[in-house]
């Protein structure tokens, strides 16, 4: 087992002034650690699909649904998926964004697990579980690398099965 939370870099002062971005590239790069981390977001759930959101969500969804002999979705930001979508906004810190998930993603009922990076205000995430039940399918769970617990996304996510690996 290899303490793959040291791999994640804290880079001052990015996007902007006064922020400490927690950077998982080094995490990434690493093949142990990696390994472990996409086996431990899908660790005793059973699902048909996995979500994952753009952009990093994609990196950590992807082979948690090779793994796991499940499809992968994805949710774009708006404008981004090519056939008809269902679309859903959220709060950012000034102004708002909307992401989109194909329509015909899912078949009616199935089980899905949602991945992402970082659980930071949690509008994201729950704009995600909106579309995805909007589009006819079940949120088993909703798990990420990375969790800024100050921000209290989990308030966002009642009623869900929440997991992060870590919480910074
Ligand atoms: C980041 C992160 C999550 C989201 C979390 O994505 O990857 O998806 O923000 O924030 P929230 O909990 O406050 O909604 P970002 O929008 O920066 O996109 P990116 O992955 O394409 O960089």
């Amino acid at each position: 087992m290899t303490d793959w939370t040291a791999l994640i870099r804290d880079v001052p002062d990015y996007p902007k002034p006064g922020i400490l971005f927690k950077d998982i590239t080094p995490l990434l790069a690493d093949h142990a650690g990696f390994t472990q981390v996409v086996d431990e977001l899908a660790d005793g759930l059973a699902f048909d699909k996995v979500v994952g959101i753009e952009a990093r969500g994609f990196i950590l969804a992807a082979p948690v649904a090779y793994r796991s002999g499940a499809g992968f979705v994805p949710v774009r930001k708006k404008g981004k998926l090519p056939a008809d979508t269902l679309e859903a906004s959220y709060e950012l810190e000034y102004g708002s964004a909307a992401i989109e998930v194909h329509v015909d993603a899912f078949n009616p009922g199935e089980r899905v697990l949602i991945v992402d990076d970082v659980l930071a205000t949690g509008g994201t995430a729950a704009a995600t579980v909106e579309l995805v039940r909007r589009a006819g399918a079940e949120v088993v769970a909703v798990s990420f690398l990375m969790e800024l617990s100050v921000l209290a996304g989990r308030d966002r996510l009642p009623g869900l099965d929440v997991r992060t690996l870590v919480s910074v």
